[in-house]
């Protein structure tokens, strides 16, 4: 058997360091960081808040779509799935699949983060003491292969990408990811993917507006964490959180813009910004029904099943691998 340690497959993005891409993103133009580095512990716990609050309605309505279908993803997934998590964290709403799915032969959470992949197996293993986990330290975008369980080898796969992570990859990105997806779900496989829907740009906009100030905080975070890992001496006062939709190209856009003439001191190094100068930090593409299609189409799936609840704000959907039947 495997030792429950998790298992490094690929460069699980240990060569990208916070340095080394703050300092190539701020001498770029435009100016961008990536996203991945706004999820420190401050910026985590931040972001947990931001899901509580009332006007970001996806993180609560996508949970709310699972609880309801997970019957109809467990009929058309069938009994003796392995189950992959691409970008695991918490786990959290896993849990409605494997309490819903029937005789999972094995979960598979991949991660980047050894810390949360260690705390939630823990967990995992502790509230379902017969399930084989085993974590996957890798970056979902950069996966050749998955590891080979004794056991389980012949159950089929049904991969998980919740929390309209998808949004925040780039078309190119989105097909790339799915399209490796496709490749290590294998035979029969399926996904259960979350995106949330185009709808009413006023709506859109306070999900990444809100009135607490707790989006712009957790946006802010980033220059702040520069400030503790990277000897920086941003003054976050002096910058504000810039997030917007751009209905043209279906997507939030998301910045940290400059409020006024200054120099900062990154790592040593100086760094000018104008007034108006932004550092760009995420998109969140928006979907609908077609763009899906399109996409899974372009990658080798299928959608087969949409599920969305009564206000259309947020979808999940199951594709299955094109050429195979759905189950
Ligand atoms: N993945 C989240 C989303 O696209 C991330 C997010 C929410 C975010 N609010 C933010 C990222 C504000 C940066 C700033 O909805």
């Amino acid at each position: 058997m495997y030792s429950g340690l998790p298992v490094k497959i690929g460069r699980a993005a240990e060569g990208d360091t916070f340095e080394a891409a703050v300092l190539a993103g701020l001498a770029r133009r435009p100016r961008a960081v990536p996203a991945k580095f706004l999820y420190d512990a401050q910026g985590s716990a931040l972001f947990d808040a931001i899901c509580e609050l009332p006007e970001y309605y996806l993180t609560r309505t996508e949970i709310a779509i699972l609880r309801d279908c997970v019957p109809d993803i467990a009929a058309l997934a069938g009994p003796g799935r392995q189950l992959v998590e691409f970008g695991s964290g918490s786990s959290t709403k896993t849990r409605l699949l494997l309490d819903g799915l029937h005789k999972v032969a094995a979960y598979l959470p991949i991660d980047i983060s050894v810390e949360h992949l260690e705390a939630s197996s823990r967990r995992l293993r502790r509230d379902y003491p017969l399930l084989p986990v085993v974590p996957v330290y890798a970056d979902y975008m950069d996966m050749p292969v998955l590891p080979w369980l004794p056991g389980a080898a012949d159950a089929p796969r049904l991969g998980f990408f919740p929390g309209s992570t998808i949004g925040n990859l780039d078309r190119h990105e989105a097909r790339e990811f799915l399209h490796n997806a496709r490749r290590l779900l294998g035979r029969g496989g399926a996904l259960v993917l979350g995106a949330d829907l185009k709808k009413d740009p006023e709506m859109l906009h306070a999900a990444y507006n809100d009135s607490a100030g707790v989006t712009a905080a957790f946006s802010l975070n980033l220059l702040l964490r520069m400030n503790r890992e990277l000897d920086a001496n941003f003054d976050a006062r002096a910058f504000a959180h810039d997030a917007f939709y751009n209905s043209g190209e279906g997507r939030i856009e998301i910045y940290i813009r400059s409020l006024c003439p200054q120099w900062v001191r990154v790592a040593g190094r100086p760094f000018f910004f104008d007034t108006g100068e932004r550092i760009h930090t995420e998109y969140s593409y928006k979907y609908d029904l077609g763009d899906i299609d399109a996409l899974s189409a372009s990658a080798g799936f299928v959608r087969a099943r949409t599920w969305t609840d009564p206000h259309r704000l947020f979808s999940v959907h199951y594709l299955t691998a094109a050429g195979d039947e759905p189950g």
